[in-house]
């Protein structure tokens, strides 16, 4: 058995946003700005190790070889709906990937995932994916949607969470040790709903305003 690549990104500001995402009494707009706000952070670590290439470039001075990425090879991947408060954030600091969107319902019987909408940018075995969804939580819809994002054969996959629990974890490496965890934060475990405890409610709910 493997042990998980867990990436918990801790950083002040990162801490401080989702301590207030996690009130109760954060309104929907606060919510949604401050997770804009930590993605844009989180991407800072995410992207670290994107490959760049030489480019030349004039300064007002001379001519130098600078590094670029090719942002259009990366695709981040909404995993419906909560998966999309992620993405403008991202977008403010790659704003060439490209978007894919799988949408999941959770069957609140048997907590399992199920497909109802999978749209993917074209060449995806060219692209490196980044799956997102703020909650990793029972893990069933993020086995489910990277699944579906390996039949596509992604260069690399890498699964960005806000928050997840040792659950999570568990089951998301059990069924894809091959793919990083990235997340701010690692809560205590599960309720018998299947919410994240503490964690910090629905979080599509509170980004959308459907409480
Ligand atoms: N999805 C959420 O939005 N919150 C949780 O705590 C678990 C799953």
């Amino acid at each position: 058995m493997t042990t998980p690549e867990v990436h918990h990104i801790v950083h002040p500001l990162i801490q401080h946003k989702l301590t207030l995402m996690r009130d109760k009494n954060a309104s929907t707009s606060s919510f949604r700005r401050l997770l804009g706000e930590l993605s844009t952070l989180m991407a800072y670590e995410i992207t670290r190790d994107m490959p760049l290439h030489p480019v030349q470039v004039e300064t007002p001075l001379e001519t130098t070889t600078g590094q670029a990425i090719d942002g259009k090879k990366l695709a981040l991947i909404s995993i419906l709906r909560a998966g999309n408060g992620f993405l403008d954030g991202m977008l403010s600091v790659v704003p060439g990937a490209r978007i894919g969107h799988i949408g999941l319902y959770r069957d609140p019987k048997t907590l399992q995932a199920i497909e109802y909408y999978f749209k993917m940018p074209t060449q995806m075995e060219e692209r490196d994916a980044i799956v997102v969804d703020p909650m990793l939580a029972t893990g069933n819809s993020a086995v489910m949607a990277l699944d579906r994002i390996k039949q596509l054969k992604p260069r690399s996959i890498k699964f960005v969470c806000l928050l997840t629990c040792p659950e999570g974890i568990a089951t998301l490496h059990a069924a894809h040790p091959d793919v990083p965890i990235y997340t701010a934060a690692i809560d205590r475990g599960l309720n018998e709903k299947g919410y994240i405890v503490p964690g910090l409610g629905d979080a599509g709910d509170r980004i959308f305003g459907t409480l």
